[in-house]
């Protein structure tokens, strides 16, 4: 995810600007920049990689050195590629004639914006979403002379998430704001102002802070602030511990990537959502012709996440989809015909098995298609084609918001194949897109929930295991809420399809054997409820994850009653990752850093 920061007054500005990004590393990022502006110069740095690349370019800049005392307002900028490669031209600041800015989020309506722009003779220099912001603006200032309407009509004419600041030649001490669905801090000292997408940059300069909210915007000078909004100044004092506030308050960066699962899955879906389907810029609109089928293949989460696509593919796309475990896969001499899309999907974009597997299928003469978090990583070097899944930096070994955000988009193209292929109603298609929109709200976390989670995970330390139980797109959820479990509080658990528990495992059933079972109200709640049964009768201590009480259930974590089962997965989803959580702190683990495992697995 991308890191603003933002400075005006008399102080060192590339100092702050270089350690406020430094800051913001832990949110991940694959270029930086910065604009300064004084005394009628502008000088912008930028630098693909780590922050020590743009830091090499400003010292070996002899002009900068000598009037860096000149300039007083500056930006600067981290960036998460999500519309364009990570090069220094699409790094951050975005330059216009006489105009810097920098912005988090994503500008849904960007294409149409730059079509209009060109046709007036704009050129533009980047493949980012961004870019239309600065030409925009200039735009407008041409058409008025006044830089605060201009602002204000920029603002008004984009759609989508932002966090933006915009310095102008026009008017050199100010420094534009706006936000709208992505963070952004402002903070004071006497005569300075600051911006931070979080606390971490502010702590040290700046005595106290305004918490943005969508909606807000105006600009600022060093001693003052102008909201074009009429927002009522509130001033709060800002927290001291910078490992506190870059996990935002939260114990662990697990607890943190849970949280913000919902802000993400609304990344996810900006501009991929339309009024008649769902749509991916980055698929041609021949992609798929002669492809009769798909295989995914993935590793460990990102494998459950193919399952859960595998069954929305044949359910919504009406195409034939089957999926794999990437290392059994590789070894197996499989059978690679030329009318399958190869899918792969991973978080790091890196995992050995899953790189292999493509590579297997580039050198058939496949088409591919990567489901990835991290661009430019070998794996979305490789495949033909790369969703990326926009869910930022995860820190935490436990996977949890990839796993969202790679069941979202596998849904999206689901519905993006059976739309094309004219297999779905009208009606369904709309019901579809309507449950869609409503999963980041479904994602968001209600106390009362994650306090639920925290009371039972004390009578759950125990026992000789785990059953996780569901079916269909419940079963790849049993699976991925038994991976959670084990990797940070290695108790054994494993997950199982519902209706298999009799063919074996029921075996197992005594009191000390806990099943969590996933009853979603809207999908074969009846049969699941049976195999329950059955596994109570054998006193199989049981959790249930329902919107409806069950009577035979020793303890009941209750989900939002909804009306499509897909609104119940992702609720249920946070469930278990909290759960899950809950039990290892209760057992004293390293949640972020779990015993015998690494974040990305680069061999196999
Ligand atoms: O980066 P990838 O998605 O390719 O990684 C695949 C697995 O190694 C990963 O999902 C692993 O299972 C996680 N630790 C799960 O929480």
């Amino acid at each position: 995810m991308c890191g603003i920061v933002g400075y005006i007054g008399q102080k060192d500005t590339k100092k702050f600007l270089i350690d406020g990004l430094k800051e913001l590393e832990y949110r991940g990022y694959d270029s930086a920049g910065i604009a300064l502006l004084g005394c009628d110069s502008i000088e912008v740095f930028k630098a693909v990689g780590k922050l020590v690349n743009l830091e090499d370019k400003l010292n070996n800049n002899s002009t900068l050195n000598i009037q860096n005392s000149t300039f007083s307002t500056g930006i600067g900028h981290t960036r998460w590629a999500t519309h364009g490669k990570p090069t220094e031209i699409n790094a951050h600041p975005h330059l216009g004639n006489y105009s810097f800015v920098v912005h988090n989020g994503i500008i849904e309506n960007y294409k149409e914006l730059k079509t209009s722009l060109q046709a007036n003779g704009v050129e533009f220099l980047s493949q980012t979403d961004t870019e239309v912001i600065v030409h925009l603006f200039e735009k407008h200032f041409e058409q008025t002379n006044d830089s605060a309407q201009a602002f204000k009509n920029t603002i008004k004419e984009l759609h989508g998430a932002y966090a933006i600041l915009l310095i102008t030649k026009s008017e050199q001490n100010k420094i534009f704001f706006a936000k709208s669905g992505s963070p952004m801090i402002i903070g004071k000292n006497s005569d300075e102002m600051f911006f931070a997408s979080s606390d971490a940059p502010l702590i040290g300069y700046a005595n106290e802070v305004i918490y943005l909210e969508d909606g807000d915007f105006g600009e600022v000078t060093q001693d003052n602030i102008s909201f074009y909004n009429e927002k009522k100044q509130i001033w709060n004092k800002l927290q001291t511990s910078k490992q506190l506030a870059q996990k935002n308050g939260f114990r662990f960066f697990m607890e943190k990537e849970i949280y913000e699962q919902s802000d993400v899955a609304s990344d996810c879906m900006l501009g991929r959502i339309k009024d008649n389907g769902t749509n991916f810029d980055e698929i041609e609109n021949s992609f798929f012709d002669n492809i009769f089928d798909i295989k995914i293949c993935a590793c460990g989460t990102s494998y459950h996440a193919g399952m859960v696509g595998s069954y929305l593919i044949e359910r919504l796309g009406k195409m034939r989809c089957s999926i794999e475990i990437a290392s059994e896969f590789r070894y197996k001499e499989p059978l690679l015909l030329k009318n399958t899309l190869f899918v792969v999907i991973s978080q790091s974009g890196e995992t050995a098995d899953t790189l292999e597997a493509l590579k297997m299928a580039k050198n058939a003469g496949l088409k591919t298609l990567a489901v990835c978090n991290v661009d430019n990583s070998s794996i979305t070097r490789l495949a033909d084609v790369t969703l990326l899944t926009r869910a930022g930096i995860e820190k935490g070994v436990a996977s949890t918001k990839a796993f969202s955000t790679q069941t979202l988009v596998l849904w999206m193209l689901a519905l993006y194949i059976g739309t094309k292929n004219k297999a779905l109603s009208d009606t369904l298609i709309q019901n579809e897109l309507h449950t869609l929109r409503a999963i980041p709200k479904a994602l968001k976390i209600e106390s009362i929930m994650h306090e639920k989670c925290k009371r039972l995970s004390k009578r759950y330390l125990h026992g000789h295991g785990f059953f996780f139980i569901g079916r269909d797109v419940f079963y790849p959820l049993a699976l991925e809420g038994a991976l959670k479990l084990k990797e940070i509080s290695y108790l054994h658990a494993e997950g199982y399809p519902a209706g298999e528990m009799k063919h074996g495992p029921i075996a197992l059933a005594d009191p000390e054997l806990f099943t969590i079972a996933l009853m979603p109200q809207n999908l074969l709640y009846d049969k699941i409820k049976s195999n329950v049964e059955e596994l109570s009768a054998r006193d199989s201590t049981i959790c249930s994850i329902s919107a409806l009480p069950f009577e035979l259930a020793d303890d009941f974590i209750q989900i939002n009653t909804t009306n499509h089962y897909m609104l119940e997965f992702f609720e249920m989803l946070v469930a278990l990752q909290l759960l899950s959580q809950e039990i290892s702190i209760r057992l004293g683990n390293d949640v972020d850093m779990p015993r015998n495992l690494a974040k990305s697995v680069t061999v196999e």
